[in-house]
């Protein structure tokens, strides 16, 4: 939705809208403080904007099952291994303001880095070995920055309930994680895969695909549509080889992994024995953009 608003246009008018936007966390604590005193319940969706749909499912969600609904706008740079990834991450606050309104998002808490990380937070937590699989191999402290900020944002926001896009699918059982080992008052709610009609999963870095990335991208959802077929019939060896010689005998695309793993412990499976407990995830770089999707074999 394209619009000719400026941020402090927005700012100013957003009352009028209704919905509220904190930038600072002294400002969200103290509303946030007078509602919690009301005995509101409030359903929290933290995001690195360049919305989408998949974000917006989110929102909905949280919106139907609690009294107001707070998303959080912050790219948050301890998450990023990459600093080119970090510096191109799609930054459209303008567009996803407009976007919150329209679905009459209550609160939106959009904080610099400063105000985020005054000082370094240097903080490391025990994620239980989650962390270390799959995406953790490949991003190193991704998942403990995601902690870093998440546990911070849990804090300040106090939500009665979260909400997580199965699209991250390591990053939802962190978060379990981390809210259970350290006692965090929040329920963790996860949400369906939102994906566009040919079946490629919606996420901010598609917006940077090329026409012919973007062309050929969809396949990724279709290689894991097959495995979960062949689990029917094949062992997980022959699947993972049918997975890495379909994907690299693509142009542009390239595997970076595919496992099979128990979607409780994310710990591989070698024999599948109750489809129930299993869950393909796969990272691919197609061209220089890296995209991650999964699927349930059950
Ligand atoms: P971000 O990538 O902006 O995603 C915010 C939330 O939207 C995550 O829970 C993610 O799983 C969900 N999401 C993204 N694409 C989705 C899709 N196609 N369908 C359903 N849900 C989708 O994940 C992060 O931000 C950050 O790591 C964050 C948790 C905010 C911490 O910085």
């Amino acid at each position: 939705m394209r619009h000719n608003l400026t941020l402090q246009d927005i700012s100013r008018l957003s009352f009028i809208f209704y919905m509220q936007i904190f930038y600072t966390i002294s400002k969200i604590k103290k509303y946030i403080s007078e509602h919690k005193n009301k005995k509101i319940s409030i359903g929290f969706v933290p995001t690195m904007g360049a919305l989408h749909k998949g974000h917006i499912s989110l929102i909905d969600r949280a919106k139907a099952e609690n009294d107001i609904c707070i998303c959080s706008i912050f790219v948050n740079p301890i998450q990023f291994n990459n600093k080119e990834d970090l510096l191109n991450y799609p930054r459209h606050l303008e567009n996803d303001i407009t976007q919150l309104i329209a679905v009459n998002c209550d609160i939106l808490f959009a904080p610099s880095e400063k105000e985020m990380y005054p000082v370094p937070d240097n903080t490391i937590y025990n994620l239980g070995g989650l962390d270390k699989f799959m995406e953790g191999k490949f991003r190193l402290n991704h998942f403990n920055g995601v902690a870093v900020i998440v546990k911070k944002l849990f804090e300040i926001v106090e939500p009665n309930r979260a909400y997580f896009g199965a699209k991250d699918f390591q990053q939802l059982v962190v978060i379990k994680y981390l809210v259970k080992k350290y006692s965090i008052p929040v329920e963790i709610i996860s949400c369906n895969i939102v994906r566009e009609d040919d079946g490629l999963a919606l996420s901010s870095r598609n917006a940077r695909l090329t026409k012919e990335e973007r062309a050929i991208a969809p396949f990724i959802h279709q290689i894991l549509l097959k495995a979960k077929e062949k689990s029917r019939t094949n062992s997980v060896n022959e699947i993972k080889n049918m997975v890495s010689e379909e994907i690299n005998a693509k142009p542009l695309i390239k595997l970076e992994y595919f496992e099979i793993v128990n979607k409780s412990t994310l710990e591989n499976i070698e024999k599948i024995d109750d489809f129930s407990d299993c869950i393909a995830c796969i990272a691919v770089f197609v061209g220089n953009i890296r995209l991650i999707d999964n699927i349930n074999f059950l």
